[in-house]
């Protein structure tokens, strides 16, 4: 613990060179915010044997608008040929682009709507108390998951746990994550084995799933005309496949692309593996960490209760959007440089990086840059959505941002409406990345 809050640096030029990582590692987890604070005051860009660290706005936001300098190479050995591994390349703009149309934001209305079902019926289930992180933030994203993404047929169970084990060693299996070798391979290797089993349950999906997509497009254009007739004389308005089933896996299906396009049966497969790879463990985090920094401050729960009443949803997301600067679900991003470069250039701190560095952007930090976020150790629910880095920034900002702008709040939302909602006790990380434990009751 550092007792006082502006000596990090003097501490950090005092260690021994094998020490001064694993100190700042410390202190990015254990006590961010001041520490962040004086890198921003004294050294915005602190060079570490292991990593550099960009503590700015200005030099975060410029370092990850140059994918082809500061790449994601970290995640190609951890995510095969899928399209975040990919920079600012052909196949990134073309998987990213199919992916993003298909999950048509003009859905979020009803995936909010599901969410909130979703979230309800497993809060009114629980009869008062629940283990609210295997339970409900893990459960509710793995039921959109089959219910909105369309990857049905597994147990939830399973889902949750493919999702973990991809996010646990491409996101904090790094070099810089500093974890003890065994531990390390041992996670490598429930990745490994997860994969395949995700592989094969994909496989197993467009089996099962092409056929009867189909034979679902082939009613649909033999009824186009009819309906076409239909519409045309007044007799009905809508979507000729009103009724087909509709999820992303089943348009993914549905959708036949021409061979220049280069998104065959085999990228489909890895695409629609991303999306519950992405969903589960980053929600659960998101939506754990902003329950208990609601409900650790009673003014904000007041406020945040009040707000969670009200039909229209905008003053509760916001909250939770701020809650989330200050429990983010990590506090940087991390790239390799590909080639030389000078950041911050012309600047006092202007720091040249040689090819091979890897650089932690420290979004958390960002977000609390007085350039950016005027008073920002101050809690503003009403800030400029676009400054935050909740969903990334950049070519690689998130796919599924917009459903987890409704995913996110709407399910802090559900468990703050109950009556007289508690903790009992705080997170549990139980040593590793994510929350795995918070119990909460209320009163029915
Ligand atoms: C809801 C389902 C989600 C899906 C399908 C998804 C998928 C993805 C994908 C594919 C990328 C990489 C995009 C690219 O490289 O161009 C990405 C990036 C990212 N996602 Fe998500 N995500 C989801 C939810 C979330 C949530 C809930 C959070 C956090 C609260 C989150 C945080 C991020 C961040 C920070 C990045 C940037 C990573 C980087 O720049 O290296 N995602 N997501």
């Amino acid at each position: 613990m550092n007792n006082n809050t502006t000596n990090y640096l003097e501490q950090y030029d005092a260690a021994a060179d094998a020490d001064k990582y694993p100190l700042v590692r410390g202190w990015m987890y254990s006590e961010p915010l001041p520490f962040f604070k004086e890198l921003r005051e004294k050294r915005p860009i602190l060079v570490t044997p292991e990593c550099t660290l960009l503590a700015l706005f200005d030099d975060v936001t410029d370092v990850l608008n140059m994918p082809k300098v500061f790449t994601v190479e970290l995640y190609i050995p951890k995510m095969a040929d899928y399209l975040m591994a990919h920079d600012d390349d052909a196949l990134h703009t073309r998987e990213k682009s199919i992916m993003m149309g298909l999950l048509n934001r003009d859905d979020l209305p009803q995936v909010r709507v599901m969410v909130a079902n979703i979230a309800k019926g497993i809060l009114d289930k629980a009869n008062g108390r629940i283990e609210v992180v295997n339970d409900y933030c893990r459960m509710v994203p793995a039921t959109l998951v089959q219910d909105y993404f369309g990857l049905t047929g597994a147990d939830r169970k399973d889902l949750i746990e493919w999702s973990y084990w991809n996010q646990y060693n491409t996101f904090h299996n790094q070099p810089f994550d500093l974890l003890p070798e065994a531990l390390s391979k041992s996670v490598a290797d429930h990745q490994k084995e997860v994969s395949e089993k995700l592989g094969k349950y994909i496989a197993g999906l467009i089996l099962r799933r092409l056929p009867i997509a189909k034979a679902e497009q082939a009613l649909s254009a033999l009824l186009a005309p009819l309906c076409l007739l239909k519409k045309l004389l007044g007799l009905q308005s809508s979507r000729t496949d009103k009724k087909l089933t509709d999820d992303i896996v089943s348009r993914m299906l549905r959708s036949t692309y021409p061979h220049a396009v280069d998104f065959d049966i085999k990228r489909l497969g890895v695409n629609a593996g991303g999306l519950l790879i992405g969903a589960i463990e980053t929600t659960s985090q998101a939506v754990s960490q902003v329950i208990q920094f609601l409900l650790e401050r009673p003014e904000l729960l007041d406020k945040a209760f009040n707000a969670a009443k009200m039909d229209d949803p905008k003053a509760f997301d916001n909250i939770v959007w701020e809650a989330l600067r200050f429990v983010p679900i990590a506090p940087y991003l991390f790239r390799k440089t590909a080639s030389e470069f000078t950041i911050a250039k012309g600047t006092g701190h202007a720091t040249t990086v040689s090819p091979g560095t890897i650089i932690l952007p420290l979004t958390q930090s960002a977000m609390f840059d007085p350039k950016a976020f005027e008073s920002p150790d101050e809690f503003i629910a009403e800030r400029n959505w676009y400054h935050y880095f909740h969903f990334g920034f950049g070519s690689h900002e998130c796919l599924g941002k917009y459903v987890g702008m409704v995913l996110i709040p709407e399910m802090v939302r559900q468990v703050l409406l109950r009556q007289d909602i508690k903790a009992d006790g705080g997170i549990d990380y139980k040593s590793g990345p994510f929350p795995e434990q918070y119990n909460l009751f209320w009163t029915n």
